[in-house]
């Protein structure tokens, strides 16, 4: 069955583009099938994955507005196995748009129950902007499980509890399989006191929740969307890569109990 996790924290830049590119090729370069979908109409993900402005006609809002089927959408990128659905601003017209729609939190849903296409994938990564607003919510009706990057800085735990609530609710109302996989701690700075605090308190409160793997702050991990790539084929060998090559594997074998279970 294939697995469709929405990455998700209403917290900008916390590293939910870079754990969604990273841990997309990484798990391709293990053989499997993957869908990008960069939900977020700053496009990050889309300009991470080295695909131009130019190139985004078939973009996911296109996709949600039913201009284009979905199946017309995926675009290879330069990594084997490793597909996108591109995002552009327009995007951001998407919510004013089905204010109107009465289940307009099903619009991705119904696209993807409606659809065989995605059934080629194994995976699929939804990229959601920063922010609990509609479109993160149908990624979470989407979705079969979330993933929550947390950044180990001071305010890190500020907002979880409202995200949460959101996730509870969507599970409640909307979405009943929806279960959180895990949180995962990203921008780790070994020399820095405070991020050791923040790890401990938020693996003190959220116990298993909480991955294994730290994803260490690492400067390659910042250059690479500059050149279009993801931080594992920019420097595989980046702390930052061997981390989320790491997180990937803790992953797929969470995935493999889930299955069994
Ligand atoms: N492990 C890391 N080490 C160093 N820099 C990182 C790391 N992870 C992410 N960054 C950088 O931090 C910034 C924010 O990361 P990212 O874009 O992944 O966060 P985001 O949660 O998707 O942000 P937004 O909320 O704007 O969508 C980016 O410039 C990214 O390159
Ligand atoms: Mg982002």
């Amino acid at each position: 069955m294939k697995k469709i996790i929405a990455v998700s924290n209403q917290k900008g830049g916390v590293g939910k583009t870079t754990t969604a590119i990273n841990l997309s090729t990484a798990i391709a370069a293990m053989g499997r099938k993957v869908l990008v979908i960069d939900l977020d109409p700053q496009g990050n993900a889309t300009t991470g994955l080295g695909v131009e402005y130019d190139a985004r006609e078939k973009s996911i809002y296109e996709v949600l507005s039913q201009q284009v089927d979905i199946k017309e959408s995926f675009q290879q990128t330069k990594i084997e196995n490793l597909f996108l659905i591109p995002s552009k601003v327009d995007l951001s017209g998407i919510e004013p748009e089905l204010s109107n729609v009465h289940d307009r939190a099903f619009v991705m849903k119904k696209i993807f129950d409606d659809s065989n296409s995605l059934d080629q994938f194994d995976f699929i990564f939804i990229d959601c902007p920063p922010a609990l607003s509609l479109l993160t919510v149908m990624a979470m009706t989407a979705a079969t499980s979330v993933i929550v990057p947390l950044q180990c800085e001071f305010f890190a735990l500020e907002g979880l509890s409202q995200l949460i609530k959101t996730i509870d609710r969507v599970r409640q109302n909307l979405n009943p399989v929806l279960n959180i996989d895990g949180i995962v701690l990203t921008m780790f700075d070994k020399r820095n006191k405070l991020s050791s605090q923040v790890a401990h308190d938020v693996r003190t409160h959220l116990k298993e929740q909480v991955y294994e793997t730290i994803i260490p702050r690492n400067v390659r991990m910042s250059e690479a969307p500059s050149f279009g790539l993801p931080a594992l084929m920019y420097d595989q060998n980046a702390s930052g890569s061997q981390a989320y090559i790491a997180l990937a594997n803790e992953i797929m074998k969470q995935n493999k109990t889930q299955e069994a279970a």
